[in-house]
């Protein structure tokens, strides 16, 4: 289940939304509270100061006692209701009491507070274990200090904040949820593109390998996606159609062969024959079978490649020698042919490649070029090296290459029609080569004239460490 994106954006974003929500909600918490206090503050010290500014005034009218009498009775509205929440006392420097409010009851006080914390607000339980935010003054009455105390009731206040939080409390779980579906449906309605890619992708099987998914119609973080799915898709089709074709053209040069020796064969068993018939048809059956296996041979090389399941043998050799066996191998060919094999003289260049790979190149080559040569031509082979390639040219007196059969030469079963009448051949030849060389790292190049002979070039680098 974690494996999921959609889950994961949905716990993502309800994780930052709750550490965020949560945030504010504390901040606003604490802003309210503050400024609610801060309301309560301006009111006790303007009350302090209207207290303090009466007495002042009254002290030129004479006697402390009398004063404070008159104070106390014309203290009206919350201070003069018991327990209202607002209250005041007047303390003498020595922390006598000398005046409260009546809404305090007898007995009961204010804490009193040192002259030093005058001015300062303070948070103290009141009568009824109310809290109170108490602020202090001092007044000299005629030479006489009296420290004036006004507190105001903190239970609305906290009462206001409190609702605050049980809002927020309820609110929350709410908000939570809201947002949980919210994003739920986004993610769901944002991964769409991604369920309709997956559709389009699911149905594309061997049979329709050519499809493709059309980028303009994908969201643009798919479009990277897209491209190299459909990258993809050209690179794994051109193999495909290569191995399907490449099937159907060797069953199609297998069934040539089978129904020579099916129709000898038939032929044979249709009446008595003589001795010498039988033994023509069995050596004319045995000539094919040969063709067959050979073909069948190549096929395999081919299909070995393809799977890449023979592995390169490097070792170091000499090419020289490799060419002189290629000469032996090939030589009873040429001299029925009254072609001559000749190789230039110089150094040997040593390579490192795999023996089996090379000879199976410079056989093809060599045999090619005896093969399609006129009768008493000739085959140069010519080997240099240079900036760490080893140049092997194979050179034909032959019938030479149309220039648009040579860019088809390297296919698979291709045969150009001049040679089809000619010789017999598979047309895997020249593919074999192509593919070791690439497999060695190296290219092939050829060039021919029509009637005068064609030139075969191969490059391998020669990567001389052990
Ligand atoms: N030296 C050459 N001179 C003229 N044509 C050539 C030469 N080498 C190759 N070709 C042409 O290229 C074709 C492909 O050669 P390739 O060696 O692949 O097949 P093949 O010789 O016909 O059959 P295989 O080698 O499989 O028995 C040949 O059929 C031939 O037409
Ligand atoms: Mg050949």
């Amino acid at each position: 289940m974690f494996n999921s994106i959609k889950i994961k954006i949905i716990i993502w974003c309800l994780a930052i939304f709750s550490i965020v929500f949560a945030g504010l909600e504390i901040f606003l918490y604490y802003e309210l509270e503050g400024v609610a206090v801060e309301f309560v503050d301006e009111h006790i010290r303007s009350e302090v100061d209207i207290m303090s500014g009466i007495l002042r005034i009254e002290k030129r009218h004479g006697q402390l006692e009398t004063e404070l009498v008159e104070l106390s009775l014309a203290a009206k509205g919350k201070y003069g209701q018991k327990f209202s929440g607002r209250y005041y006392q007047i303390v003498s420097v020595e922390g006598k009491i000398l005046a409260s409010s009546p809404s305090l009851s007898a007995g009961q006080t204010l804490p009193i507070l040192p002259a030093t914390l005058e001015g300062l607000f303070y948070t103290i339980e009141g009568p009824n274990a109310n809290p109170l935010r108490l602020i202090s003054k001092s007044v000299d009455f005629g030479g006489l200090v009296l420290i004036f105390q006004v507190a105001d009731s903190l239970t609305n206040t906290y009462r206001l904040v409190n609702s605050f939080r049980t809002i927020v409390l309820i609110i929350y779980p709410a908000v939570f949820l809201i947002c949980a579906l919210g994003i739920f449906f986004m993610t769901k309605w944002a991964m769409r593109p991604i369920d309709m890619f997956t559709a389009k992708i699911s149905h594309i099987t061997d049979k329709n390998l050519y499809e493709r998914v059309d980028e303009k119609h994908v969201p643009l973080e798919l479009r990277d996606l897209t491209l190299s799915f459909n990258t993809m898709l050209s690179r794994l089709e051109q193999p495909f159609e290569r191995k399907k074709k490449f099937l159907s053209d060797a069953s199609h040069e297998l069934r040539t062969p089978t129904s020579v020796i099916k129709s000898y064969c038939d032929v044979m068993l249709s009446r008595e024959r003589d001795g010498d018939v039988y033994k023509d048809a069995l050596t004319k059956i045995g000539v094919t079978v040969n063709r067959m296996t050979e073909l069948i041979n190549r096929i395999l090389v081919i299909s070995r490649i393809d799977s890449n399941s023979s592995e390169l043998r490097l070792v170091r050799l000499g090419v020289r020698p490799l060419i002189d066996d290629v000469f032996r191998l090939v030589g009873q060919a040429a001299s029925e042919k009254g072609v001559s094999l000749r190789m230039e003289d110089g150094p040997d260049v040593v390579i490192r490649a795999d023996r089996e790979s090379l000879f199976e190149v410079f056989t093809n080559l060599i045999e090619n070029a005896v093969k399609y040569n006129r009768d008493g031509g000739r085959v140069d082979v010519r080997i240099a090296s240079f900036d760490g390639f080893c140049e092997v040219s194979v050179e034909d007196t032959g019938m030479g290459i149309d220039e648009e059969d040579l860019e088809n030469i390297f296919k698979r079963f291709y045969r150009t029609d001049a040679s089809r009448g000619l010789t017999v051949g598979s047309g895997l030849g020249l593919s074999i080569v192509n593919a070791i060389v690439n497999a060695h790292g190296g290219r092939i190049v050829v060039e021919s004239e029509k009637g005068k002979g064609s030139r075969f070039k191969v490059f391998f680098p020669i990567n001389t460490i052990a």
